[in-house]
């Protein structure tokens, strides 16, 4: 599978406001203190843990693993270039908060429940387990015609991902984490041209440039959307 490597790269998703904004969401669920263990699993740049972190000094730095190690990946936190699986397996130690965010699309359906079995082990008494994805129905990423085809695809996969989940929690939370993101035309066009959403990774150069021609002419200078996560909360 082709590698995500431009998501939150100067976005929307890497903004103060935005990270601040899903920090608040995060407080709204679970508690944290100096000695919270947190582990981000498909951490990207971990522009999240490393907030929180400088937020609330914990005693442990938090944990990110991702498989991709990017340039501008944050340093106040311990980074492990390793598959989420792998390191969960190799590693027992336990967690107050498990973040899974954007990220569980990229495992196959059988690597889910694996994933969600060892996240569950892994989670201290009284811990906090998060997996977001994208909103499904109704999603307003703005999109060109093959990107939302491709996008609806990738949501109806999650749908299932999502069943699938939750039959193998048992008992959760359903919530949405909702932000309201503007970005200026110019920089989306530049978003799109370095793929920065998985549902673009397969698009061919000719694609991406009928897109942008696309989004050029359906979108003003500022585009504004709700930005909408839907979220599973376990706790054990
Ligand atoms: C859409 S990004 C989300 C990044 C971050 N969680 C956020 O919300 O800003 C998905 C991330 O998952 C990572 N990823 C994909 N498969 C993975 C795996 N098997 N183990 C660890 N990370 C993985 C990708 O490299 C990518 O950085």
């Amino acid at each position: 599978m082709k590698q995500l490597k431009n998501w939150d790269n100067k976005t929307w998703l890497a903004s103060t406001k935005y990270i601040s904004s899903f920090h608040k969401f995060l407080k709204s669920k679970t508690k944290f203190n100096k000695n919270t263990k947190i582990l981000d699993i498909g951490c990207g740049r971990a522009n999240i843990i490393s907030f929180l972190h400088k937020k609330y000094q914990f005693k442990e730095k938090p944990i990110g693993v991702d498989i991709i190690k990017n340039d501008n990946t944050k340093k106040n936190i311990i980074f492990k270039k390793v598959d989420a699986i792998e390191f969960l397996k190799k590693n027992d130690k336990c967690f107050d908060i498990i973040l899974v965010k954007q990220t569980i699309h990229f495992f196959s359906k059988r690597k889910i429940i694996t994933l969600i079995n060892l996240c569950k082990k892994r989670l201290n008494k009284r811990g906090t387990f998060f997996i977001f994805s994208l909103k499904r129905k109704n999603n307003q990423i703005p999109s060109f015609q093959l990107m939302k085809k491709k996008l609806n695809q990738s949501l109806r996969k999650d749908e299932q991902i999502l069943s699938l989940i939750k039959k193998n929690l048992k008992k959760f939370e359903n919530k949405k984490f909702k932000y309201k993101a503007t970005v200026e035309k110019k920089d989306y066009i530049k978003m799109i041209k370095k793929r920065y959403i998985s549902c673009l990774i397969t698009l061919s150069k000719k694609e991406i440039l009928e897109g942008i021609n696309e989004i050029e002419i359906k979108f003003n200078s500022l585009i504004k959307f709700e930005d909408i996560l839907e979220c599973v909360i376990y706790r054990r």
